[in-house]
């Protein structure tokens, strides 16, 4: 058994102006700092108007920083974009990819998420490729199969454990207090390991840490951070308070 370091990561979305931020990254670094070692990384991924800020609240904490996305180009004409190698030059260490919100709101194809992975890591970030499928297809039995497709078509060639990490969300469970069963969620995680193997071959599958996101909260952590193949948890409502936060991080 490969020794995963679980990731509690916080996906702020589009929440926050310059004061709540700073507040809530100063928050989690003082619990951190208080805390001494820790069994777990913590991540923030911040709105893009607030990384630097947070950069400067976390510094010295041991907490990572993250964008919530990238472009797949390094620089030029995309007006509105951040690339890769922007977020590595305001601190950033990971980058989220393929949310399901991106997916929707901007049409993002497994192609485009698999350029934006190979974009972050081209630039040493760590790619958290987000995968997940929707309720007319988990009700329609198609609950593999999605994964599946989106574990080889999002995760790019070449990819390995450093710089991948990936991050099972059913979308139908994202910002709705639903979860899938922990039998549900761990099936689907050890079926998500087996297609990494295809993908990236056994020795970096069995090192690849599989977050689960969807609803994850102080109540329901502790169970899901304890299956077999869940590596940690990509968390939205709940990462955008301290306590809550915290408690997550807590329960492992
Ligand atoms: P949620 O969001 O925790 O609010 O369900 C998770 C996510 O979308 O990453």
């Amino acid at each position: 058994m490969t020794a995963r370091r679980i990731l509690i990561a916080g996906n702020w979305k589009m929440n926050g102006l310059s004061a709540d931020g700073v507040a809530l990254a100063s928050g989690l670094a003082d619990k951190m700092k208080s805390a001494g070692a820790v069994n777990f990384e913590m991540l923030v991924c911040p709105p893009t108007t607030l990384i630097s800020k947070v950069a400067d609240a976390i510094s010295g904490s041991g907490i990572q920083l993250g964008g919530q996305d990238c472009h797949m180009n390094e620089k030029g004409a995309h007006t509105g974009d951040t690339s890769a190698v922007m977020l590595k030059d305001i601190g950033c260490a990971y980058a989220l990819v393929g949310h399901s919100e991106r997916r929707t709101d901007h049409g993002e194809t497994d192609a485009v998420v698999a350029a934006k992975a190979a974009a972050a890591q081209g630039q040493g970030l760590v790619a958290v490729v987000c995968i997940g499928e929707t309720e007319a297809q988990r009700d329609a039995g198609k609950t593999l199969d999605v994964n599946g497709s989106q574990i080889a078509g999002s995760v790019p060639d070449g990819s390995t454990a450093a710089n991948t990490v990936i991050a099972y969300e059913p979308v139908w469970a994202i910002g709705t207090g639903r979860t899938p069963t922990s039998a549900e969620v761990q099936d689907v995680h050890a079926f998500i390991r087996g297609e990494l193997v295809k993908k990236i071959g056994a020795d970096e599958a069995a090192k690849t840490r599989i977050l689960y996101g969807g609803s994850m909260n102080p109540k329901n952590a502790k169970e899901l951070l304890a299956l077999a193949d869940v590596d940690g948890g990509l968390i939205g409502g709940a990462s955008l308070k301290v306590d809550d936060f915290w408690a997550v991080a807590q329960s492992i």
